[in-house]
């Protein structure tokens, strides 16, 4: 695991997006795993000038972490609103390129396989964008999930879904408390994993990932265990590692 610690949230954009830009001119048609939430989005603001600047991104395929479960098809906090706003739009993506599980689905189980199905068709993420979760969570697997499992349906914690009602007014009765997620095993089959995490309230996290023991207690520490990752994090999120 490579940890890179720079001074703030915006050079911690910096710094992933240039990686993944690294990976766009070697291989056009790259495929992305995108995640969602506050902290990657300093990354796309960097990368969106990089494209302004020339990067062709005409190639690349994404395919989205996760996504709430019962949120109607278009809700603007469902991840296939905010996917289309802040890294289809921004970067210009081929939106026919672009995928998120479907939340909406009549039968959530199968659309769980055919996105597995769609990921490996795709040859599989050459690079998976990561959050972390104040509880050790990366994608919506939440601490005790089985560090092989692949997408599937999972039950949000209270933690998250009390971290994640400042997406939804403050009102913790509309945040869903269902997701289809990524599993770690899918994670793990990335080609690299990039974590980026800005913040105090993302220490504890990060250290319990990166220098704790490899355990479902903290879903993210399997990190450990990727052939290559890179964590990217300002001081703040880095002050608890040794
Ligand atoms: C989002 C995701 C989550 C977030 C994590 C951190 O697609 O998979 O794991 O990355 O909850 O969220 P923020 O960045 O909002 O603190």
């Amino acid at each position: 695991m490579e940890i890179i610690v720079v001074p703030d949230p915006e050079s911690v954009g910096d710094v992933a997006a240039e990686r993944i830009a690294e990976l766009v001119r070697r291989k056009p048609d790259a495929v992305l795993g995108v995640a969602t939430g506050s902290s990657p989005v300093p990354t796309y603001r960097s990368l969106e000038q990089r494209v302004r600047n020339g990067l062709d991104v005409s190639g690349v395929s994404a395919f989205a972490l996760d996504e709430y479960v019962g949120l109607s098809e278009g809700h603007p906090q469902s991840y296939a609103e905010v996917v289309r706003r802040e890294v289809t739009e921004r970067l210009g993506l081929d939106p026919e390129r672009v995928h998120v599980p479907k939340g909406h689905a009549v039968d959530v189980p199968t659309a769980c396989e055919e996105y597995e199905e769609a990921i490996r068709a795709a040859g599989g993420v050459d690079l998976q964008i990561l959050g972390i979760g104040s509880n050790g969570h990366i994608g919506f697997n939440e601490p005790s999930s089985s560090l092989a499992g692949r997408t599937r349906v999972k039950t949000l914690t209270p933690t998250t879904r009390r971290d994640n009602a400042r997406f939804f007014d403050d009102d913790l009765s509309q945040v869903p408390t269902h997701c289809i997620t990524q599993g770690i095993g899918t994670i793990l089959d990335s080609g690299l994993a990039l974590l980026v995490a800005s913040g105090e309230g993302k220490a504890e996290a990060v250290a319990a990932m990166a220098e704790g023991p490899v355990g479902a207690f903290c879903p993210a520490s399997a990190l450990q265990l990727h052939r290559r990752s890179v964590v990217v994090v300002d001081e703040a999120a880095a002050s608890l590692l040794t």
